[in-house]
């Protein structure tokens, strides 16, 4: 294997890939969803971040200009949550051309019908309404992500629940592959395929165990377009205002309440002390003089607290687009090292191979 398959001082490491696609800023449900995650595993994997543009342009390609400008912004979200550049390669799929290359090929191992039948597409057209109008990449993208993910020959993958039907059909394709090419029994255990000459491990999709964070609005997953969303570049006072528009119905501090509800799910997630929240929880289910109003205010504080250092942080990166530029050129070079040899090996498999080529990327 060539050398340069690995970032460097990281290829001890297992390689795992997930990302993003760039549809506006990153809030709290990506940070508790997902990236907090990203954050711990960057000390004991080698970790690749897809930011999907390409995906972007499946319901969006006549607003070009703004998902270049939601690229930039995702990657100062990044770096405000804690993402390290040394140690987690960040990259844009665009710019990575062996997954459009493999998308090709991949879409020749996958019936049609089995591509249309993934539950998250269906849910898609359904609640952004595409009816029967979308683009033909639209479905093409879930082949994509396979691409996406396999061109990393990744371990696993830690994604959301929603993401599990495209790590499903990932993994189809993982195991076909192996079969059809390199010459893997049907017949063998998915984490066997690697030692028995396959190309790809079949990836394991690691759920994140925090599912959906509601929004503000107490009953739909938070979410830019529903307008529900705290966002990790708002301002305190933004905090305090949003916080503050979380409505249970309950009317004074002495109606006894039911903490089965929205804002003791935020108390649980942004207030750190447990101890204060069961005791928050006990008043409040007696109606001991506790008000919403206070409840609030210690969420907001909590979440506050939270951000402050992510604020901090993204401040350096909101100076200039060009040192998010050179971010994302180093780790466009370092995922161009790793698909190229992915490629390689595919052609050869595959028997595509005529002559060898090098992809410079600086
Ligand atoms: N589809 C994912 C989402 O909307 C983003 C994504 C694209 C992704 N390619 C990926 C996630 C590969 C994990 C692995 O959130």
């Amino acid at each position: 294997m060539n050398m340069s398959d690995t970032a460097s001082g990281s290829h001890l490491k297992p390689r795992i890939l997930t990302g993003d696609t760039p549809t506006g800023p990153l809030h709290l449900g990506h940070w508790l969803g997902s990236v907090k995650r990203r954050v711990e595993l960057q000390d004991t994997h080698d970790c690749f971040i897809i930011i999907a543009n390409m995906h972007a342009f499946t319901t969006n390609a006549e607003q070009s200009d703004q998902i270049r400008a939601n690229v930039i912004e995702i990657v100062r979200d990044y770096l405000a949550m804690g993402l390290d550049p040394k140690r987690s390669t960040i990259f844009v799929q665009s710019e990575v051309p062996a997954i459009a290359e493999l998308t090709f090929l991949f879409a020749m191992l996958l019936p049609f019908n089995r591509v249309m039948r993934n539950p998250t597409l269906k849910d898609e057209i359904k609640v952004k309404d595409l009816g029967e109008t979308y683009s033909f990449g639209f479905p093409l993208y879930a082949v994509g992500q396979t691409a996406d993910i396999l061109a990393f020959r990744p371990v696993s993958v830690p994604v959301g629940e929603d993401q599990v039907p495209h790590l499903e059909l990932t993994r189809e394709v993982a195991r076909r592959f192996n079969q059809v090419y390199c010459n893997v029994s049907d017949q063998a255990e998915d984490d066997e395929h690697v030692d028995l000459g396959g190309i790809f491990h079949v990836p394991i999709a690691d759920v994140g165990k925090v599912g959906r964070l509601v929004g503000i609005d107490g009953t739909n997953k938070m979410s830019k377009s529903l307008n529900n969303a705290i966002f990790i570049s708002d301002t305190e006072k933004q905090v305090k205002k949003k916080v503050n528009k979380i409505y249970t119905g309950r009317q004074s501090p002495t109606e006894p309440g039911d903490p089965n509800n929205v804002l003791f799910e935020y108390a649980d997630h942004f207030i750190e002390d447990a101890d204060r929240v069961a005791e928050l929880r006990d008043r409040y289910a007696r109606g001991d003089d506790i008000g919403d109003g206070h409840i609030k205010a210690e969420i907001a504080e909590g979440i506050n607290r939270l951000l402050e250092p992510m604020r901090e942080r993204r401040r350096q990166y909101e100076e200039s687009e060009d040192l998010v530029i050179d971010i994302l050129k180093d780790g466009c070079a370092r995922a161009n090292a790793v698909a190229e040899v992915t490629l390689e090996m595919v052609k050869d498999a595959t028997h595509l191979s005529l002559s060898p080529r090098s992809l410079s990327y600086t």
